[in-house]
C-alpha cells in the first residue's frame, strides 16, 4: 500500500481542518513563480523591517556561541533577558511585572498563542476588532473557542469604541485581544482612546485582556505608544501584555517574543505549558535579545525614522491615484487602502495586479475586510514609486 493511500484513512484533527488556507501565502508563491521566470515582481507584501539586524545584537549572538551558550536554558528563557525585559517594561510603560512573571517565546505570535492556550476553554468568546491581524482567529479556532469579530472603519480611525466594545460584550466573552500599533492597518490607540475602554472593562471584570504591542517602537508623528495596563492597575491585573523583537530591531528570523503577565499563578501554568511543548527559545538568539532590548532603542529609532519617510512618500503617492483611498498610518509600515472604488474585491485586485502588472499587494479579505488592500513600505523608495506607478497607470487603464 502506498503512504498516500494510508494517509487517505487518517482524519487529522476537526481543529487544524478547520484553519483557514492562507492567502497572503497563495500571493507569495505566485509572486515567487513570477521571479523565477525572470519578471521583476515589486512586492509590497513585507510583514518585516526590510533593515539587517543590527551588529551590536548579531556580536552577542556569535560570541555567546563561541563560549558555548549551546545548551537549554529555563523553559521561559534566561534570567538576563527576562530582567531586561522586566526593565524595559518600567522604562517604556511605567509597568512593574517581575522576571518571574515574564516569558520569552519563539516569537510574540508564539507567545500569543501560549496566552490563549492558558486562557481558553471550548467555546468561550475572543473579542477580536477587525481588521485584525491575520493568526488571531486562527489560534482562537485551533482552541475550539469563538472569535467574536467586532467591525471598525475608517470612521473611527480603524479603532474600537467604547460603544462598540460595550455592545459586543456577552457572558461568554473571555478574552479581548487589542494591537496597537495595529497589523494591517497602522492605527495607534490615543491615551484617551484607550481610558475609554478601560471603563467598559471595569463594568466587566470576567474580561482578560492581550495586549499585543509588538509594532511599539514604530510609532510617527511624534505619537506615543500607551498600553493599556499602564493606565489601571485593576485592568493591568488581568492583562497580559505582549511584544517582541522582530519587528523593532529587525530581527523576525531569530524568533523571540515575550510575555508579561499580571501575577506568579497565570506565568506559572504558562511556564508549565511552554515546557513542555516547546521548551526554551534558542540560546544564543536570547544572547542577542539582552543587547537589543539593552542597546536597541537608538537603532529602533533610525529605522522608525525611514519608515515614517517612507510612509510619507507612499501615502501621497497613493492620494494622488483616483479610486483609491489610503489610510495614513499611524504607526507600524502597512498602509491599508480602501479599494471600494475599484468595484473590486481585495483577492480579485491583489490578484490582478500581480497578474497583469506584477504588483504583490496582500488583500484586506484574511485580515476582516474585502474592501481594503495592505501595501507595506518595508521596501525601497525606488520600489515603492515604482509599485504606485504601475498601479496608477492599472487603474487608469481598466
Ligand atoms: C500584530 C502582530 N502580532 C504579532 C506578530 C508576531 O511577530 P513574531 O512572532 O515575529 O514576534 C506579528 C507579525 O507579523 C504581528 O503583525
Amino acid at each position: 500500500m502506498t503512504a498516500t493511500g494510508d494517509m487517505k484513512k487518517i482524519a487529522l484533527s476537526s481543529s487544524v481542518a478547520a484553519l483557514e488556507p492562507s492567502v497572503t501565502l497563495a500571493i507569495t508563491a505566485k509572486a515567487k513563480e513570477l521571479k523565477a521566470q525572470g519578471i521583476e515582481v515589486v512586492s509590497l507584501g513585507a510583514g518585516e523591517p526590510d533593515f539587517d539586524t543590527p551588529e551590536p545584537i548579531k556580536a552577542a549572538a556569535r560570541a555567546a556561541l563561541d563560549k558555548g551558550d549551546t545548551k537549554y536554558t529555563p523553559a521561559v528563557g534566561t534570567i538576563e533577558l527576562r530582567q531586561a525585559i522586566s526593565a524595559k517594561f518600567k522604562r517604556d510603560q511605567g509597568l512593574s511585572i517581575p522576571a518571574e512573571q515574564i516569558i520569552v517565546s519563539s516569537g510574540a505570535k508564539h507567545s500569543i498563542f501560549n496566552a490563549l492556550f492558558a486562557l481558553l476553554n471550548p467555546g468561550d468568546d475572543v473579542l477580536i476588532p477587525a481588521p485584525y491581524w491575520l493568526s488571531y482567529p486562527e489560534m482562537v479556532t485551533l482552541l475550539r473557542a469563538n472569535s467574536v469579530v467586532i467591525p471598525t472603519d475608517e470612521s473611527t480611525q480603524f479603532k474600537l469604541t467604547a460603544d462598540l466594545l460595550r455592545k459586543s460584550i456577552t457572558p461568554k466573552s473571555k478574552v479581548l485581544l487589542l494591537n496597537s500599533p495595529s497589523n494591517p492597518t497602522g492605527a495607534v490607540y490615543t491615551r484617551e482612546e484607550l481610558e475609554a475602554l478601560v471603563a467598559v472593562l471595569k463594568e466587566n471584570p470576567q474580561i482578560a485582556i492581550i495586549s499585543d504591542e509588538i509594532y511599539e517602537k514604530l510609532i510617527f508623528d511624534g505619537r506615543k505608544h500607551y498600553s493599556i495596563a499602564s493606565l489601571d492597575p485593576e485592568i493591568a491585573s488581568r492583562t497580559v501584555v505582549v511584544n517582541g523583537h522582530s519587528k523593532a530591531y529587525a530581527m523576525t528570523g531569530w524568533r523571540l517574543g515575550y510575555a508579561g503577565y499580571p501575577n506568579k499563578e497565570w506565568a506559572k501554568a504558562v511556564s508549565s505549558l511552554q515546557s513542555h511543548s516547546t521548551s526554551n527559545p534558542t540560546s544564543f538568539a536570547q544572547a542577542g535579545g539582552v543587547v537589543a532590548i539593552e542597546q536597541g532603542d537608538e537603532e529602533a529609532h533610525r529605522m522608525c525614522q525611514i519608515f515614517q519617510k517612507r510612509r510619507d512618500l507612499f501615502v501621497e503617492r497613493i492620494l494622488a491615484i483616483p479610486k483609491l483611498t489610503p489610510f495614513i498610518p499611524q504607526g507600524a509600515f502597512y498602509c491599508f487602502v480602501n479599494i471600494s472604488q475599484t468595484g473590486l474585491r481585495s483577492v480579485a485586485l491583489a490578484k490582478a495586479l500581480l497578474e497583469e502588472v506584477h504588483v504583490a499587494v496582500v488583500p484586506g479579505q484574511p485580515f476582516g475586510s474585502d474592501h481594503h488592500v495592505r501595501m507595506s513600505f518595508a521596501t525601497s523608495e525606488k520600489d515603492l514609486e515604482e509599485a504606485a506607478r504601475r498601479i496608477s497607470d492599472w487603474l487608469k487603464k481598466r
